[in-house]
């Protein structure tokens, strides 16, 4: 079985968009691919976290990853927490003397948040070097995700190559991106030019897992649209009616022609009305598994399970290329 692997930062609730880029790949996935889904703490104190609510984060995201439909009793199935497998901080090293500094600065990502703030970590710019640990400690062979961490992926293709070649060898698997058709970039229902983030400071902007209906209905009234009437899908000069068209059609689980089709002639209004009808069925039901699994003891029973076998995969992993490094004695 190939594997596929992705991580979620447990920087907060997560969005829509965290589910429509990362989580729903996996739940098409799962029965097909071995899968490593861990939850990237490592990478959430890139910015300031606060501890305790990092600590509570992390198990709220596997409660997340299991509501929206993760199959954790499956053997293909692995969960777990960055921070609990030492080998991702070792291999990160080890790829971060064979990264450059040019490269790594020129990241977009990087730039943006680097930019907002006056002063930043140096955590903040190596951190798609982790990143990249994280993909090639397993060999995953595809990586879901939105587009705004393609990039991301493409460095740790790049890294595999690099390495594969300096030492003579097929120690890295190239890993591919894996980003979906509909979904790739939910965007910000305030300024529909940017994606929508965990980390807004407009909570409006964003729509979480774990809003109330009151809110998501909300949200999706005010989401801002055009002078125009028209709903049509076009994301270069309709940004806004056309995230609500992807938003439905992901929710709604129809094809965007299909969208487009049962609005035709509709107005705004009906548009965001039918939007927000499908989202609040769909995150209603969402909730109600997720404070049922957080009220069990699974969430900690995936990630015991999740721990022991990935830190086995790692281990061997990260002996054979600390190796090619010339590390240790002979
Ligand atoms: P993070 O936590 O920012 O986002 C988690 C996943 O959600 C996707 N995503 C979106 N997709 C569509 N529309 C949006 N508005 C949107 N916002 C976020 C992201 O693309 C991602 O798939 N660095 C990663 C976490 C990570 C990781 C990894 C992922 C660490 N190591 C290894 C894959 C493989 C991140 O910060 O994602």
């Amino acid at each position: 079985m190939d594997r596929l692997l992705t991580g979620l930062q447990p920087s907060g609730s997560l969005t829509i968009g965290n589910y429509c880029g990362g989580i729903s790949q996996v739940t098409k996935y799962q029965n097909e691919y071995e899968t490593f889904l861990f939850v990237p703490d490592m990478h959430a104190i890139t910015v300031p976290q606060d501890p305790v609510a990092l600590q509570k984060n992390i198990k709220q995201a596997v409660g997340m990853y299991l509501a929206c439909g993760v199959d954790a009793t499956l053997d293909n199935m692995h969960i777990y927490v960055q921070s609990e497998n030492l080998y991702h901080a070792n291999l990160s090293w080890i790829l971060e003397c064979h990264s450059y500094f040019g490269e790594l600065t020129r990241m977009h990502q990087f730039k943006m948040k680097s930019q907002k703030n006056e002063s930043f970590t140096s955590g903040l710019v190596t951190y798609p070097v982790l990143m990249a640990a994280d993909i090639l400690l397993y060999d995953a062979k595809y990586v879901p995700t939105g587009i705004d961490q393609k990039q991301h992926v493409e460095l740790a293709r790049n890294l595999a190559e690099r390495f594969n070649n300096k030492y003579n060898g097929n120690f890295f698997t190239v890993p591919e991106p894996m980003i979906p058709e509909v979904g790739a970039k939910i965007r910000d229902l305030v300024n529909p030019e940017n994606k929508m983030s965990k980390s807004t400071d407009n909570p409006k902007a964003s729509i979480f897992l774990l809003d109330t209906e009151k809110d998501i209905r909300k949200k999706i009234m005010s989401a801002k649209t055009d002078s125009d009437t028209l709903v049509a899908f076009d994301e270069e000069n309709k940004p806004g009616v056309s995230n609500l068209l992807t938003i439905y059609s992901v929710f709604a689980g129809v094809t965007i022609e299909e969208a487009v089709a049962k609005f035709d002639g509709a107005n705004y209004g009906e548009l965001k009305r039918t939007t927000a009808d499908v989202l609040v069925e769909k995150l209603m039901a969402f909730q109600d598994k997720y404070n049922e699994i957080m009220a069990s003891g699974i969430v900690d029973e995936a990630m015991d399970k999740g721990r022991e076998y990935t830190n086995e995969i790692a281990a061997k992993k990260y002996d054979e290329i600390r190796r090619a490094v010339g590390f240790g004695r002979v």
